[in-house]
């Protein structure tokens, strides 16, 4: 029995070690419908009149030209309101099991909401957001064909599921997934030694297509995060459950190069600095400093390539 026992934890333990980073395929092809949401999705993302005060678009934190973050340690959102948490990517979302960095929502399409509706974000209401909506031509038009057949489509959860078929479309490959298709030609030598490093200690918690996105894991795993940077406790506030607290979503690493300052609380400035205190607090490793820019340049290929048609209001 006993030895039975052992031997599932070992197999239990291999498995668990074999988590990994995987490829990421294109986006598939979009039917007519698919693209006019899309594109509909993308007017919405950059256009402040989803705000309160007009001046608010989702796109003012998760700025396309820092891969769908924002340079701000917290957010501003309307009337200079000031959140607590750091705006991460929107670039890659997709690919999570959940959404915000405490994972509080499950799926894509309800998420948007959130944003909209919050006061210290966009500060808007339902109806006033399906007033504003309704009053251009342009989106008349728009949402007839992104949801035909829908005799009323006007409507809170259509912009939602609008919002979110774009952001689907930000998910995209680069050189790193040649790399994991085998073309060992894609990564420089540097690189490929940071990602060496990465698959055999990080990947663990950033596992899977998104290089994260794929679990809870807590903060501080091996070293406590330090004291003074504790009051967000994550997972705890929305389980209820201290057993959760400093436990967050395992964030997507692709496009990290350009998503600085890092973490929930945007405290952290460099990668190279995100890095080192991985090592010290998830993993209990002092790194070296050829490892930490080994894993850096790494990690900065983690880019995909994101058409730019999609990163800018359309016209
Ligand atoms: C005022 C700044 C601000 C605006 C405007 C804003 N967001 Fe965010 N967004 C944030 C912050 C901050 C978070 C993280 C909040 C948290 O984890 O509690 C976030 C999280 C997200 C996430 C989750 C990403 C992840 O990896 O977990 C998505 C998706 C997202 N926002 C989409 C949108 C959309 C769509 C809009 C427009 C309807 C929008 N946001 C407007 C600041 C903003
Ligand atoms: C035990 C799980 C675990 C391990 C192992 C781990 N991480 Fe993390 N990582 C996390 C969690 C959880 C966060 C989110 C922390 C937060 O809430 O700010 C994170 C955040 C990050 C961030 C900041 C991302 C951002 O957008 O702000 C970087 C960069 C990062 N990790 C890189 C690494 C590297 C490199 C390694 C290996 C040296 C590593 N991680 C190992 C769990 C882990």
């Amino acid at each position: 029995m006993s030895v039975n026992v052992r031997h599932l934890a070992l197999l239990a333990l291999a498995a668990s070690a074999c988590r990994g980073i995987e490829p990421l395929p294109s986006p598939a092809p979009l039917d007519a419908v698919g693209q006019a949401r899309v594109e509909l999705g993308q007017a919405l993302f950059f256009d402040g009149a989803l705000s309160a005060d007009g001046e608010v678009p989702c796109a003012a934190c998760h700025r396309p030209e820092h891969a769908g973050a924002e340079p701000e340690p917290v957010s501003i959102g309307v009337g200079g309101a000031r959140g607590r948490r750091n705006a991460p990517s929107v670039f890659n979302a997709s690919l999570e099991i959940a959404q915000f960095w405490d994972g509080r929502e499950e799926e894509l399409d309800a998420q948007a909401l959130g944003p909209l509706f919050a006061a210290d974000e966009m500060g808007l209401d339902a109806a006033t957001l399906v007033a504003r909506v309704s009053a251009s031509e342009r989106y008349v038009e728009a949402f007839a064909r992104a949801f035909p057949g829908d005799a009323d489509p006007i409507r809170a959860d259509t912009v939602a599921r609008a919002l979110a078929a774009y952001e689907r479309r930000l998910a995209w490959p680069g050189r790193v997934d040649r790399f994991l298709e085998g073309d060992e030609g894609a990564l420089t030598a540097e690189e490929r030694a940071g990602y060496d490093f990465f698959a055999g200690n990080c990947a663990f918690c950033h596992d899977g297509a998104g290089v994260g996105g794929q679990r809870f894991e807590r903060l501080g795993d091996r070293v406590p995060w330090p004291a003074d940077r504790r009051e967000d406790l994550g997972r705890a506030e929305v389980t209820g459950d201290p057993d959760d607290e400093l436990v967050f979503l395992v964030p997507s690493l692709r496009h990290v190069g350009a998503t600085a300052p890092y973490f929930h609380d945007g405290s952290v400035d460099t990668l190279e600095e995100a890095v080192r205190l991985m090592g010290k607090h998830q993993l209990d490793q002092t790194l070296s400093e050829e490892e930490v820019t080994q894993i850096v340049a790494f990690l900065r290929a983690l880019d995909g390539d994101v058409p730019t048609e999609l990163l800018a209001a359309p016209q």
